[in-house]
């Protein structure tokens, strides 16, 4: 029997009411993207599952599609934007320096009551910023929140890297979370790590303080994403791993209680790679990477969003969100949903 309810279950849980995503119209296929650099669609799709990614426009920025995926989770939720208490945007392509995403997407929505921030932890900014939500809700502290996952990789992307232009696109997803006094349904679990000592794995070194905007870069591609392909993808494989089984431990769960798993889309190889040492069955790991690519912090909600839709998942059903990106940082979300 798992242990998700028990006596020293909390008074409040954190219940996901409402979801939505958005992607860019503009698509970039495999076949494009030969025409570019060296590569085929044949080399892409299988060792990536990649076939096309959504490409933001001139005038589409990291805020403009949090925005569109908030309104889309909001009137899901039916909720006012007004009555929102705090805005979490996970992101690493942000609007600018500063103000935070969240604060143009608080302006956009007019959820003026709301306290709001970015949250850089890469691919895992999305899951991260569900444990957070996770600890104010149950704290009794807060009503609601909401969590964007909002990325505009293909603005830092190095288009003549065949090793890494591949791999990524842009979009949003976005989650509501409220309050409930029913401790049988919402975010039931959470487990977060990082590992700074592989920072150098994935990275994007400009115009931060080590090379502000008025110092020569010694390298002019630090402009754009580096990432080391094969590190990457060991770490990715052992830590999503080591995420989900911390849940299952932690919570008494089987593979039989688990409806579905859904990652991170950063490679269906390393999704797929870590399902079989997980021994999940092809049907409870969603997969959409063939649609979108990477796109960091915003894959897992525009998973979420896409599965739900699909109906792959339904109310009551044990999910688990997990993630691995740059910094290095890895985590998972267990959700009775
Ligand atoms: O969210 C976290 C961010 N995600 C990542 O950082 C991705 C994680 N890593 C990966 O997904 C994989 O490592 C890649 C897809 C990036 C690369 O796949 P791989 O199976 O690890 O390939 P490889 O790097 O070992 O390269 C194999 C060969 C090399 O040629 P040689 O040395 O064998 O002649 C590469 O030069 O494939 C070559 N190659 C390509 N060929 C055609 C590398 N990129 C390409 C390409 N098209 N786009």
């Amino acid at each position: 029997m798992n242990k998700l309810t028990n006596d020293r279950a909390p008074a409040y849980r954190a219940v996901i009411t409402g979801y939505g995503s958005y992607a860019p119209e503009k698509i970039l296929t495999n076949d494009n993207l030969a025409k570019m650099v060296d590569t085929s669609d044949e080399w892409i799709t299988t060792r990536t599952g990649i076939k096309r990614r959504h490409i933001a426009s001139d005038s589409e920025t990291t805020a403009s599609l949090a925005t569109e995926a908030a309104k889309r989770a909001l009137a899901e939720a039916k909720l006012d934007a007004k009555k929102l208490d705090l805005i979490i945007v996970g992101t690493i392509t942000p609007e600018m320096v500063f103000p935070s995403t969240a604060s143009f997407v608080q302006r956009s929505l007019g959820a003026k009551k709301a306290w709001v921030f970015d949250l850089a932890a890469a691919c895992s900014g999305f899951v991260y910023g569900l444990s957070i939500v996770q600890q104010y809700i149950e704290s009794g502290r807060l009503n609601n929140a909401l969590v964007i996952g909002a990325e505009t990789l293909t603005k830092i992307t190095n288009w003549q890297d065949r090793t890494s232009c591949i791999l990524f696109g842009d979009g949003a997803g976005a989650v509501v979370l409220e309050r409930t006094d029913d401790g049988r349904k919402g975010i039931m679990y959470s487990t977060m790590f990082s590992d700074g000592e592989r920072w150098e794995a994935l990275n994007c070194q400009a115009y931060g303080s080590r090379y502000p905007a008025d110092k020569k870069l010694d390298e002019p591609n630090k402009i754009y994403m580096e990432i080391k392909g094969r590190e990457v993808y060991q770490q990715a494989v052992r830590r999503i791993v080591e995420a989900v089984t911390d849940c299952m431990e932690h919570c008494g769960l089987t593979n039989d209680d688990i409806a579905m798993v859904i990652s991170h889309q950063m490679n269906a190889r390393i999704i797929e790679s870590a399902a079989k040492r997980l021994n999940l069955p092809d049907e409870k790991v969603y997969l959409n990477i063939a649609e979108y690519g990477n796109t960091s912090a915003a894959s897992v909600p525009i998973a979420f969003d896409g599965c739900a839709r699909e109906g792959k998942i339904k109310r009551g059903d044990i999910v688990i969100f997990v993630a691995f990106g740059a910094g290095l940082t890895w985590g998972a979300n267990v959700i009775q949903f």
